[in-house]
């Protein structure tokens, strides 16, 4: 799978009474299956999390509450910073893309979609190691 990172923008339904983001499996929006969602909510001040890659999740990450940063780095060594601090826009991450998610507001809650269940032997947690898949 290729790795790909790309900011996703949700239709509010949106009316007098206030905003509804509906998301559904397989559309635009998310463009896999959900099998396993999760949030990280009361997260440590300063505190540095993911510091990982995955070999073929897919996932999309959306900060539902608060804000919070996530950075990226592709196969080739692009990096690129993402600020999460709406709950319209979601950050889709595919494929072999090492992210650490960073400066989280007191009050974040990052939802995460992913489309397989947790399996530990789909993480590359060592950063070497990233970097010799990177180059296979
Ligand atoms: P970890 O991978 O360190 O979280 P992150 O990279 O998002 O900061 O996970 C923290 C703990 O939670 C670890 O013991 C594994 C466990 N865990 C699950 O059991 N299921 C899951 O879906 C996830 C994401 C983590």
């Amino acid at each position: 799978m290729k790795a790909r990172v790309a900011e996703i923008q949700f239709a509010p339904k949106g009316d007098s009474r206030g905003q509804l983001i509906a998301l559904e499996a397989l559309s635009e929006q998310v463009p896999f299956d959900v099998r396993r969602v999760y949030y990280i909510f009361d997260t440590t001040p300063g505190t540095v999390r993911g510091k990982h890659a995955h070999k073929a999740l897919k996932q999309l990450l959306i900060c539902v509450s608060g804000a919070c940063t996530i950075e990226c780095e592709m196969p080739d060594g692009t990096k690129s910073k993402y600020c999460l601090d709406w709950p319209d826009r979601g950050l889709l991450i595919e494929g072999l893309v090492w992210r650490n998610m960073k400066e989280f507001s007191k009050d974040a809650v990052l939802l995460v979609l992913a489309s397989e269940h947790y399996d530990e032997a789909d993480y590359i947690r060592d950063y070497n190691q990233f970097k010799k898949e990177c180059a296979k």
